[in-house]
C-alpha cells in the first residue's frame, strides 16, 4: 500500500462490511501475489494443500486461545452469512425434536432469525422488545425460560438498534445459541455458558463470505442424516470445515485478524477496554446534548459497537451526514429500516476516528442547536 493509498483512507463507520486493521490489509497486500515460501497467492492454492492446512490450523488455534474455547467445542468455518445460520440453527437443533425453541427478540436481527426458525418447528417468543421499539434488553425476572426448550436464541448485539447484552441471560441447562455477528471478539466471552455462538465475519473478523460457528460437541448429535450435507453441522465438524471448499481467503484474513488481536492489541480484555473508551466518547456527547442528539438505546443497554441516534429533524440529519463525509467521516447513515445516524465503531476503528467524530458532533451541535 503506498502512502497515498493510506492517506486516502476515510474513517469508515459502516456497519459491515466494515473497517479492518490497517496492518492486516497491508499484510494481505504484501502477500497477495505469493504467500511467503509458497510461490502462489492464497486465492490460488488448494484448500487441501499443506500451506492452507497450516493457515487453517493457525486460525483455529488463535481463536481458541483468544476466547479460551473449551476442548468440547468445535470451530467451523462456513459460508452463507449469518442469514444461513438463521435457518441452520433450527434445522439442526430443532427439526424433528418435538421441542419448542425460545427466541429473545431485542431488535431487527433477532426478529429475522425467528422468521426463519418458524419454518422449521415450534417456536416461542420468550421476550420481545418491540413495544418500546427495541431500545432495551429484558430485565432480570422478565424471562421465564422453559426448561424443556430445544434452545434459547439471543442476538448479543443488535446492529440496527444499537443494544447489546452486557452478560448472557441464565438459561439453566437449555443450550443458549447466540448470534454474535456484530460483537464477535469485541470482549472476552464465557464460551462454556453457550451451546453455540455464530458470527458472520464482515464486522469484526474479516471479509464477507466467511461465517464462524463455535458449537458444543453434544449438540452435533441432533443433526439428522436427512439434512442436505452443506446444512448439517455434524458433516462440517466431521470434515473439519472441509466437506466442500471453504472460503480460503476469508479464513486467511480471519487468521491475520486474530493474530492482530493477540499480538498488537494484547487480547480480548484489552480490546474490551479500548472499545469501552471509544464508545464512552460518543455516548458522552449524546448525554450532553438533550434536545439535539437523541440516543436510541437506553443507557444501560447501549452497544459498544453501534452507536445509534437521531437529530431533531431529517434535514439536520442530512446536513450532518454530508458535512461528516467532507471530513472523511464515512458510512454514518442509519440502517434503511430505522433511519437516523449509526456510528459503527468496531474493533478496528482507530481512536483517532472516534475523537474526530466526537469533535465534529460537538461542533455541529453548537452550530445548529435551536435552529
Ligand atoms: C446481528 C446480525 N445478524 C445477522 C446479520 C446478517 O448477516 P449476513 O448478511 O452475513 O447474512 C447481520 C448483518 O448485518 C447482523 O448484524
Amino acid at each position: 500500500m503506498t502512502t497515498n493509498d493510506v492517506a486516502e483512507r476515510v474513517f469508515n463507520f459502516s456497519a459491515g462490511p466494515a473497517v479492518m486493521p490497517l496492518s492486516v490489509l497491508q499484510q494481505v497486500q504484501r502477500d497477495l501475489l505469493s504467500l511467503p515460501g509458497c510461490g502462489a497467492s492464497i486465492m490460488e492454492i488448494s484448500h487441501r494443500s499443506k500451506q492452507f492446512d497450516a493457515i487453517h490450523l493457525d486460525a483455529q488455534q488463535r481463536l481458541r486461545a483468544l476466547l479460551s474455547i473449551p476442548d468440547n467445542y468445535k470451530i467451523l468455518f462456513l459460508q452463507g452469512g449469518s442469514r444461513l445460520q438463521f435457518s441452520m440453527v433450527p434445522m439442526n437443533l430443532l427439526r424433528g425434536t418435538g421441542l419448542t425453541a425460545d427466541y429473545i427478540l431485542t431488535g431487527s436481527w433477532g426478529s429475522n432469525a425467528l422468521k426463519e426458525a418458524v419454518k422449521e418447528g415450534q417456536t416461542r417468543k420468550l421476550w420481545d422488545g418491540k413495544a418500546t421499539n427495541y431500545d432495551r434488553l429484558p430485565a432480570e425476572g422478565e424471562l421465564q425460560v422453559n426448561p424443556g426448550a430445544a434452545y434459547v436464541h439471543i442476538t448479543s448485539n443488535e446492529t440496527i438498534e444499537g443494544v447489546q447484552f452486557v452478560t448472557e441471560p441464565d438459561t439453566g441447562d437449555v443450550p443458549l445459541v447466540c448470534d454474535s455477528s456484530s460483537d464477535f471478539l469485541c470482549r472476552p466471552v464465557p464460551v462454556s455458558r453457550y451451546g453455540m455462538i455464530y458470527a458472520c465475519a464482515q464486522k469484526n473478523a474479516g471479509p464477507s463470505g466467511l461465517t464462524v460457528v463455535i458449537i458444543r460437541e453434544d449438540l452435533l448429535e441432533r443433526s439428522r442424516d436427512e439434512l442436505p450435507g452443506y446444512l448439517n453441522y455434524r458433516v462440517h465438524a466431521e470434515n473439519d470445515s472441509m466437506w466442500n471448499t471453504p472460503c480460503t481467503i476469508g479464513i486467511y484474513v480471519f487468521g491475520l485478524i486474530t493474530r492482530w488481536l493477540q499480538e498488537e492489541i494484547g487480547g480480548l480484555a484489552k480490546m474490551k477496554q479500548l472499545n469501552e473508551e471509544k464508545a464512552k466518547l460518543l455516548y458522552e456527547v449524546l448525554d450532553a446534548s438533550p434536545g439535539f442528539y437523541q440516543g436510541h438505546a437506553r443507557p444501560d443497554c447501549r452497544s459498544l459497537m453501534n452507536v445509534t441516534f437521531r437529530l431533531p429533524n431529517p434535514d439536520l440529519e442530512k446536513a450532518f451526514l454530508s458535512e461528516a463525509s467532507k471530513r472523511r467521516l464515512d458510512g454514518l447513515k442509519g440502517h434503511r429500516s430505522v433511519g437516523g445516524i449509526r456510528a459503527s465503531i468496531y474493533n478496528a476503528m482507530p481512536m483517532e476516528g472516534v475523537t474526530g467524530l466526537r469533535d465534529f458532533m460537538v461542533e455541529f451541535r453548537d452550530r445548529n442547536a435551536g435552529k
